[in-house]
């Protein structure tokens, strides 16, 4: 048995036709069921939904032996122990930073100010302020971290940005951008050697729907 670990929505949906591509289609929408493991075309291949921060952690300890991941959750996990065979170039976003409109970035980095910065992702915050030499007090956050600076809590925000629609929305505008971000598969180290028949034609198949640019 192969289990494929995915997060719900769009990396979801993203990696449905790279599965396709590979002869696997998922029989259940998981935004109708609650099930937490879907069977596929393929009674060989299971996926397994889970929190997308959690992908890397239960492809790492083998919970399953393949994952969909976006670079920003395995660069805050760390990516120990996971063979990271392929860029998926689906779920395409960017790490920014953001601040509310009337707060002037520049000249408190101009000044050497220290900010208060809010994120979930800790790490790539922590070393993307230390390059610039700005000084920070990061505070960690779960979700919603646009609110962070309009109720005082942080001078700015380190967060995905995609459309822009959710700074727009809470009239924050975007100051940097810390890097582009895609989906990855990663694959846990011993599944590879071990199920090496079963994983090989999933990871070609995924490498050649990808040159064919046939994924959304
Ligand atoms: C992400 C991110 C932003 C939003 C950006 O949240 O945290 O809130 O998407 O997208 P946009 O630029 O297209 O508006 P997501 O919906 O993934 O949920 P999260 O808050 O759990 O991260």
């Amino acid at each position: 048995m192969i289990t494929l670990a995915l997060s719900k929505g769009r990396i979801f949906d993203e990696t449905l036709p790279l599965l396709k591509a590979a002869g696997i289609e998922v029989l259940e929408d998981p935004e109708k069921s609650r099930k937490l493991i879907l069977g596929t075309s393929n009674p060989q291949v299971r996926v397994v939904l889970v929190r997308a921060s959690d992908v890397p952690t239960y492809v790492e300890h083998g919970g399953a032996d393949l994952g969909v991941t976006g670079k920003d959750t395995l660069i805050e996990h760390g990516g120990q122990g996971l063979y990271q065979p392929l860029d998926l170039n689906i779920s395409r976003c960017r790490v920014s930073v953001a601040v509310r409109a009337d707060f002037d970035y520049a000249s408190a980095v101009r000044q050497g100010s220290r900010l208060k910065v809010a994120t979930k992702y800790t790490h790539i915050a922590r070393e993307f302020f230390a390059s610039k030499g700005v000084h920070v007090d990061l505070i960690k956050l779960y979700g919603s971290m646009e609110l962070a600076p309009l109720t005082g809590l942080a001078d700015a925000i380190v967060d995905l940005v995609s459309t822009g629609n959710t700074l727009k929305a809470n009239h924050l505008v975007e100051v940097e951008r810390i890097m582009d971000i895609s989906a990855r598969l990663v694959v846990n180290q011993a599944s590879l050697k071990l199920k090496q028949a079963a994983i090989r034609p999933i990871i070609n198949a995924f490498a050649q729907a990808i040159e064919q640019g046939s994924p959304a």
